[in-house]
């Protein structure tokens, strides 16, 4: 229902509003929501422009600044924002910094909310729960910030998380959206497609990251989007590694790493399997599947060459694996 959703916006621009005031205007806020973020790197003005904010650390700070501006409960419970438990209202995000997630068109849908001290039992990133207004699947976070310059760029970076988006936007990489917390979906990358045909895929350096990418390359492939990766050292991410580097190291950095997914896939081998032929046939016919992907013939023929060269295997041989697997897809 129209009127149903929009009151939920308002509450969450309503608490959008209250996070940020409450980072910037409160004791608390500011020693220690404002200071984790001057601590991660982060400019005053990066933190004004992802309107980052702070939830102060009470059971309802929240629930009841906004019951008393007048917005109702059963919004704020609808927005996951507030939690209600037999009678008992709780703050979802009570004592996080928070990250507004946006609309294409500068809405907030919902937030992400890190804790602080990272010994804690609690999960490091809360995320507000699927409803009427933010449907995980479809939504990217740093679209809005960053669709004027993925149009211009012709090329999208996609990474993990919220603070690699952040990072590589303050090092003056504006072209950069994340996933943040779902799987990759088809339609998050549809979103992507009405801006450019090129997604380089830039993962944290761990093993998680490796296979986020591998599944992320497929379902690129599959909507005739070209698709490179960059990877990172061992244990970095993309905001580590920009907030180690100048923004000229990072821009040659991502230049010279970043390569199409054929010789990715081909640099796994080498890593994982060099002198074993059965994970070498095993690889080869990963990459062919990547490979039948690819709608348009001709750039899957490219890429079959390509494969072919670079893993030493005949291109016939190539073929007919392609071949037997577009059979079986029906
Ligand atoms: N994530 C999540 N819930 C978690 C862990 C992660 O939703 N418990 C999502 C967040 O959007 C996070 C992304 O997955 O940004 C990537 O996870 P990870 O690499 O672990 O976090 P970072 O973004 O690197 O977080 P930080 O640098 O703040 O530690
Ligand atoms: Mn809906
Ligand atoms: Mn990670
Ligand atoms: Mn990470
Ligand atoms: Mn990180």
């Amino acid at each position: 229902q129209a009127n149903e959703r929009e009151s939920m916006y308002l509450v969450s621009e309503y608490a959008n509003k209250f996070f940020q005031q409450q980072m910037h205007e409160t004791d608390e806020g500011l020693a220690i929501g404002l200071s984790y973020f001057k601590e991660r790197g982060f400019t005053a003005e990066t933190i004004k422009k992802f309107q980052l904010g702070y939830s102060p650390d009470e059971w309802e700070a929240l629930t009841r600044a906004a019951l008393e501006e007048g917005y109702q409960l059963e919004y704020l419970e609808k927005t996951g924002l507030t939690i209600v438990k037999e009678e008992r209202k709780f703050d979802r995000f009570k004592g996080r910094v928070m990250f507004p997630i946006h609309s294409m068109s500068g809405r907030v849908l919902g937030f992400g909310g890190r804790i602080l001290n990272n010994t804690k039992k609690a999960a490091k990133y809360l995320n507000s729960p699927e409803s009427d207004i933010y449907h995980k699947s479809k939504v990217l976070y740093g679209i809005y910030y960053a669709k004027q310059e993925i149009a211009k760029e012709d090329n999208c970076y996609l990474v993990e998380g919220y603070t690699d988006v952040i990072q590589f936007h303050q090092s003056g990489i504006e072209n950069t959206v994340s996933s943040s917390g779902t799987a990759l979906t088809p339609e998050q990358i549809r979103l992507i497609n009405r801006l450019t045909k090129n997604i380089t895929v830039l993962f944290d350096g761990d093993a998680a990251g490796t296979r986020a990418s591998l599944r992320g390359i497929d379902l690129i492939l599959e909507q005739g989007m070209n698709v490179k990766v960059c990877t990172f050292p061992d244990g970095e991410d993309p905001d580590s590694f920009a907030k180690s580097n100048s923004d000229e190291e990072l821009k040659e950095y991502l230049e010279e790493n970043s390569r199409d997914f054929i010789s990715y896939k081909a640099s796994l081998l080498v890593e994982e399997a060099k002198n074993d032929p059965v994970k070498k046939a095993d690889l080869i016919r990963d990459m062919v599947n990547s490979i039948s992907k690819i709608p348009d013939s001709i750039q899957r023929e490219v890429y079959l060459q390509e494969c072919s060269r670079i893993m030493d295997i005949s291109e016939n041989v190539l073929y007919a694996t392609l071949a037997q697997l577009q059979k079986a897809d029906g």
